[in-house]
């Protein structure tokens, strides 16, 4: 007989639970009732957005320490990691955070008893073919999860295109990069690439539900928003949401390679050549989504976006709202 059962309010540990997505899952479990760690490398600056939720304790930890991490897996059903870098920096290599990050969190989750351990990685994530180091070493943390996990721990992997939702550092960027660039043209980049943007409340509600779920075990899973687009319909869309008046631009291969490579030396490194190398494969699930298979309608991008793009104060705040509410929010 099995002896795996369901866990209806399991314990979790979240590493990058301070994050973007971590704090929206935060915040549902806490309100589900589960007890919730929270591990950070900077308690103090991620105190105000996280302490008031209850059952929910914000640790300061040494994410890389194997021995930090058992003692605090010590009692937790689950383990989340959402940890993750888009670029790299001197001190934070993929290979550091994606790869060795995870697999250290693997081993030590499996030597405290954990029962899950669920992965955040990317959609099109792939060791081998993937065309950027991004990709690859998502790709490699993937295979890290499924051969380190033993008899005793289970994975589940999600494989997300990018997130929208309040405070998303996709649509916030472009909308963020088009008030900067002087008007009037505003040359993008990796124009004709393609996405399918996902709620990050609905990837926070597929984590709910695959937490301590053994149909889940061993099991990974795409993630898509209900439409695909091209990135040059995003940003018409952001700017038009956002009140930016630009004449945007599409550049070809060569240009948008020669961005890349100027945009790496800005502060923030809004685009580098490994970004531009992930457009090369269209963040669209190829097969099924994997939300419609876990009952979870996937939330348009148009139902959500103009609520924090569109200035609460710009005189044609009202104007979205109606729209929005007439349905005829979509992009251009
Ligand atoms: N956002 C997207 O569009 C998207 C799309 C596909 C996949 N994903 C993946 O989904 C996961 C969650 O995404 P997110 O947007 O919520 O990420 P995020 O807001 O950037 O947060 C990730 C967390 O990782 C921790 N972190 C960052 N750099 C680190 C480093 N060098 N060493 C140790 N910890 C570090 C930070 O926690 P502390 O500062 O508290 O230590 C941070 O809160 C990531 O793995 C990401 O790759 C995201």
């Amino acid at each position: 007989m099995s002896t795996i059962r369901e866990v209806t309010h399991p314990a979790v540990c979240i590493l990058g639970g301070s994050g973007f997505l971590g704090r929206i899952l935060a915040a549902r479990l806490a309100t589900k009732g589960c007890a919730v760690r929270i591990l950070t490398r900077d308690r103090e600056r991620h105190r105000a957005e996280l302490i008031l939720l209850p059952t929910l304790q914000l640790i300061e930890a040494d994410v890389f320490d194997p021995a930090v991490l058992r003692q605090h897996f010590q009692g937790c059903d689950a383990v989340v990691n959402l940890i993750g870098i888009l670029n790299e920096s001197r001190r934070a290599r993929f290979q550091r955070v994606h790869v060795e990050l995870t697999e250290t969190a693997v081993r030590a989750a499996r030597a405290s008893g954990v029962r899950h351990f669920i992965y955040v990685s990317a959609l099109h994530a792939n060791t081998a073919r993937a065309p950027s180091y991004y990709l690859r070493s998502k790709g490699e943390a993937e295979a890290r999860v499924s051969a380190g996990v033993g008899a005793t721990l289970h994975y589940s992997i999600l494989r997300p295109s990018v997130l929208f939702g309040p405070g998303d550092s996709f649509l916030n960027r472009f909308a963020t990069l088009l008030r900067l660039c002087p008007p009037p043209v505003f040359p993008l980049a990796c124009a004709a690439a393609r996405f399918a943007p996902v709620y990050s409340g609905d990837v926070a509600a597929v984590i709910t539900r695959v937490l301590c779920a053994p149909d889940s075990y061993g099991r990974r899973y795409d993630l898509c928003g209900p439409r695909q687009y091209t990135l040059l319909q995003l940003v018409r869309y952001t700017a038009a949401c956002a009140n930016i008046r630009r004449h945007i631009v599409p550049l070809g291969s060569t240009l948008s390679q020669l961005q890349a490579m100027l945009c790496q030396y800005l502060p923030g490194k809004p685009f580098t050549p490994d970004n531009y190398r992930s457009t090369l494969v269209d963040s669209v699930c190829q097969d099924d989504n994997s939300l419609q298979q876990l009952g979870i309608t996937p939330t348009p991008l148009e139902s959500v976006a103009p609520t924090y793009l569109c200035r609460q104060n710009s005189r044609r705040a009202p104007l979205y709202r109606y729209r929005q509410q007439a349905g005829r929010m979509s992009p251009p």
